[in-house]
């Protein structure tokens, strides 16, 4: 994996591939590459490090070439390096693949093909494909494609092109995003609308086992039985991909800020206040169904599996359903009993995270009702659903996420009030959740107005070389999360922790270089938390409390406070995260750290 782009058309490719690629690089990536065909040569360039690496490298290039596939490699098998970035090619250097994915099943397919005589340069999975298709070419590069494809196992978007066939390029998924994008008598693919955005808006999103034949005249899709298929074109909005830093110094920064506009957008014309209840077009086809469930299963990974733990307590508080939240990496392999009674909802911000695609594929099999909290319009998340909500936030490029864990919460709230309202939720409760909902982009600004005092503080804290996160019920999510932000973008060791716990081993990290975040809201676990962070300061632990209120019994015990707006429990966590956002940003800027794109991470892991 990591990013896909390719153009079929009648303008220089180079440009456009490159431009692609830097749309793609907050996926995270260590390497990238191109190939392009001029007169029937296939010219590959790659670079190990960033795009603008590759872009000196081809200066002195001829570039007529109109045609040609390019791709941001995070490593899978191999390290980072120029022979393992891809394009991969063949023996004879003529046929050039771009692949996101793995080939479980490459060790034995490069072992046949080795016996039959061809010659392997790199560590990757990905070259046992231009192999393969070599194997199996005579002249008709889609025949090859599809025989070749026939023998892969695992997961796979990939484009493929021929130094000997003018114009064509081929691209086929399984399990791994990638989406033909149709202009003017040009045509593009792409792992993700991102990269698509300078050139056209109209957009066809593959699925499973599909593939697209791209040239100069036009394309073609078909199943991997070669039969035609007919797709609709998907015309997107500008707003669902424009990309720019809007003057922050990060994108994780300004997605911080962009915060009161994507909750609101999380919740924008889908509120009735006049029956206290919202209204979820994505859910309406399954209405009748999800009145009928008794248990909701919320599988999801990372900061979205934070956003479903949360999920949890808020279901639990509003319905009647009996409630778990999974890691989609352990979901797919327990023995669960699941039947058209169970819903089992994916949260995903990218779409494409292959544990969550596998854990609901699992769920499909056995009859569960499949719901989506997707923010990437048309990915494969979105498509295998039966049913679900986009967050309509726009993209996410840092990769800690941010804006779209809020906005996440906020979805969750819609959907549990929708069922809670045919169960025994009340107008008034109903009314009053909507009023706390109304006032969060108010109380986010107020928040965000004092950053500079939050910086401040996290400046004060920048030297420590761990933290304890602690917190209880809604905000035992709250800690996981906080830690989260610090930990992946500051390299910073950071512990969230259910404050009740603490006593059961990791108060033994406490003393005088271990700070504590406290998440010590006023509810009704406040003075339980005091007593645990009693316990802190006893051994002489320094304390940091985010809280909604200016009780002694926090301020009196904290070495610093961060004070935040106060609103209904279930919702206090969006207030109260936004804070531990920017401590953990401005710890890493202080670190010099590469903020949007941290070591070793990438933004839409596509691999399980
Ligand atoms: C952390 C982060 C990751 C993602 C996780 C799931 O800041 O971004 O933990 O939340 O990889 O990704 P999605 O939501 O795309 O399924």
């Amino acid at each position: 994996m990591c990013g896909i782009i390719c153009y079929c058309g009648h303008k220089q490719a180079v440009p456009i591939l490159i431009e692609g690629l830097k749309r793609l690089e907050y996926r995270g990536y260590d390497s990238a590459g191109f190939s392009i065909v001029d007169k029937g040569k296939n010219k590959i360039v790659k670079a190990k490090g960033r795009v603008s690496r590759l872009e000196e490298k081809k200066i002195g290039l001829a570039m007529n070439s109109t045609f040609g596939i390019a791709h941001t490699r995070w490593a899978t098998h191999g390290k980072p390096s120029e022979i393992n970035a891809h394009p991969q090619t063949d023996c004879a250097n003529k046929i050039s693949v771009v692949h996101n994915g793995i080939i479980e099943n490459y060790l034995e397919l490069k072992k046949e093909l080795e016996e039959k005589g061809h010659r392997f340069k790199s560590e990757t999975d990905t070259e046992v494909i231009p192999h393969l298709i070599e194997e199996n070419f005579d002249g008709d590069l889609e025949v090859a494609v599809l025989k070749s494809v026939e023998r892969l196992r695992g997961t796979f978007g990939i484009a493929v092109l021929h130094a000997d066939i003018d114009h064509q390029i081929i691209i086929v998924k399984r399990g791994s995003p990638i989406i033909v994008g149709v202009g003017k008598n040009e045509y593009f693919a792409a792992s993700d609308s991102n990269a698509l955005a300078p050139f056209t808006n109209k957009m066809i999103y593959l699925s499973d086992d599909e593939m697209a034949v791209l040239n100069t005249s036009g394309y073609y899709i078909k199943n991997l039985k070669n039969e035609l298929l007919e797709k609709k074109i998907e015309v997107l909005d500008a707003s669902e991909y424009k990309i720019d830093k809007r003057g922050f110094e990060h994108y994780m920064l300004k997605e911080i800020f962009e915060q009161p506009e994507s909750v609101q957008n999380a919740y924008r014309g889908r509120l009735i206040e006049s029956e206290g209840v919202s209204k979820l077009g994505g859910l309406e086809p399954v209405i009748n169904r999800l009145k009928n469930i008794n248990k909701l299963i919320i599988v999801s990974c990372g900061t979205s599996y934070y956003a479903g733990l949360l999920g949890r307590y808020i279901f639990e508080n509003l319905t009647e359903l009996n409630i778990e939240t999974e890691l989609a990496s352990e979901f797919r392999y327990r023995r669960l009993k699941l039947d058209e009674n169970v819903a089992v909802l994916a949260i995903s911000q990218s779409g494409e995270t292959a544990d969550t695609l596998a854990a609901i594929k699992e769920a499909k099999r056995k009859g569960a009702l499949l719901l989506g909290i997707v923010n990437t319009v048309g990915t494969s998340i979105a498509q295998i659903t039966d049913a679900g909500v986009y967050n309509h936030a726009g993209p996410e490029i840092g990769v800690a996420s941010t804006k779209i864990y809020t906005s996440q919460l906020v979805i969750l709230t819609l959907m549990a009030l929708l069922i809670g309202r045919y169960q025994h939720i009340s107008f008034s409760e109903g009314s009053e959740i909507i009023n706390a909902l109304t006032g969060l982009p108010g109380q986010i600004r107020e928040i965000l107005s004092n950053a500079k005092d939050i910086k401040e503080i996290a400046l004060k804290y920048s030297k420590y070389r761990g933290f304890l996160y602690i917190g209880r019920l809604y905000n035992y999510p709250t800690a996981m999360e906080g830690a989260l932000k610090l930990k992946e973008i500051s390299y910073i060791h950071a512990e969230g922790y259910p404050a009740g716990e603490m006593k059961h081993g990791p108060i033994s990290l406490i003393d005088k270089n271990f700070p504590t975040v406290a998440i010590a809201p006023d509810d009704l676990t406040l003075d339980k938390m005091v007593s645990n962070m009693q316990e802190i300061k006893a051994r002489n632990g320094k304390i940091l409390s985010i809280t909604n209120s200016a009780t002694q019994k926090v301020l009196g015990i904290s070495d610093d406070t961060i004070i935040v707006p106060k609103t209904i429990p279930i919702l206090q966590p969006i207030l109260n995260i936004i804070p531990l956002q920017l401590f953990a940003y401005y710890i890493a800027n202080e670190r010099g750290c590469d903020i949007d794109k941290p070591r070793n991470l990438a933004k839409s892991v596509t691999v399980e």
